[in-house]
């Protein structure tokens, strides 16, 4: 039986990629969490271990001891801190002390979460080869761990690092990330008290959504990924905030207009797109999920769920 740890177990993308590799690929499955984003009940029905612990610590190394491959997700997520110190040092040197762990006790494969935040507002579509433009220290954070994974994997050629940028992910169990949740929730939200959903004018802006389930994929694919890498992972299909209030009306049967308010943001992306490429041909991936099926699988969800 294959062993597995995952950082940032107990948050959104951790615990469904936890649920999944016990499920899917029949492993045991350790989740370390300090529980500062993350919550218990995202692992309610959880069959492995949950070391609680700061990945920046070394205590937890001999606790997790050897494992078949880590998947890194736990990071400090929140977009809007300003701290850079603690931004840096929650990601990037926490990152480095996982990659020790690895050392230490011969993990040969280390999958982590980058992040389509390294792009900031650069030309459509991203490619993984463009030099990352970051608009903030999250974003910085990200690109940085990218340079130390590919350091660390050139100097360990007998390692695999993978790095996977997500685009706006969205799906079950993200409801503890409050704020930082996607706006595919956010608005579910407000249409689910009966508000008409709040966009910036026109509803027009293009991001690449895409469902929680296809990241598990992409995340299990990189078990079998041949060599060291960083891949987009998204679904290469923007859609616009109109086309998620379009998908949520006829998800939950209503018929909500959406209501538009002037964006006070000088900064605003006004397009995110994932060039796939590269996740085609190193990862084997290929998103599964459109934007209205993903939506309509997800409000399935979320009405059979008591908050
Ligand atoms: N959700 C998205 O749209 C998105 C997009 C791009 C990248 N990412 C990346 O994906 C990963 C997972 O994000 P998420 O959306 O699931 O966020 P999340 O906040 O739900 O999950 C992060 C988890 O990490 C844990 N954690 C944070 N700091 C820790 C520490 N120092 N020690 C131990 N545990 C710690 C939190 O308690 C939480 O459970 C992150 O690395 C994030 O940067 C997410």
């Amino acid at each position: 039986m294959k062993k597995y740890l995952v950082t940032g177990g107990a948050g959104f993308v951790g615990s469904n990629l936890a649920f999944a590799l016990a499920a899917e690929r029949k492993a045991r499955v350790t989740v370390l969490d300090d529980f500062s984003s993350g919550n218990y009940k995202n692992l309610l029905g959880f069959s492995g271990d949950v070391i609680t612990d700061d990945i920046g610590a070394r205590g937890w190394f001999d606790r997790a001891g050897k494992v078949d491959a880590i998947f890194h997700e736990a990071a400090m997520v929140d977009t809007t801190v300003s701290d850079q110190g603690v931004m840096m040092r929650s990601n990037v040197d926490a990152f480095r002390n996982v990659l020790d762990y690895a050392l230490k006790f011969g993990v040969k494969r280390v999958v982590y979460a980058s992040s389509a935040a390294v792009y900031g507002n650069s030309p459509c579509p991203m490619h993984e080869d463009q030099a990352p433009t970051p608009e903030n220290v999250y974003g910085f954070s990200k690109a940085i761990m990218d340079n130390v994974a590919r350091e660390f994997a050139a100097e360990h050629k007998d390692m695999t690092i993978v790095g996977l940028r997500y685009f706006n992910v969205y799906g079950p169990r993200e409801y503890y990330k409050g704020k930082m949740a996607s706006m595919v929730f956010q608005l579910y939200r407000q249409m689910k008290a009966g508000k008409r959903p709040r966009i910036f004018k026109f509803g027009e802006q293009l991001r690449d959504f895409v469902y929680v389930k296809d990241i598990v994929r992409g995340n299990l694919n990189a078990l079998d990924a041949e060599k060291s890498c960083v891949c987009n992972l998204a679904t290469g299909k923007p859609g616009n905030f109109n086309e998620v209030i379009e998908a949520l009306n006829k998800a939950l049967g209503l018929d909500l207009a959406p209501e538009y308010l002037d964006n006070p943001y000088a900064f605003y992306q006004n397009k995110t797109q994932a060039d796939m490429r590269q996740a085609r041909a190193l990862l084997n991936y290929r998103p599964e999920w459109s934007l209205a099926d993903g939506v309509a699988d997800y409000v399935a969800v979320l009405e059979k769920t008591r908050f």
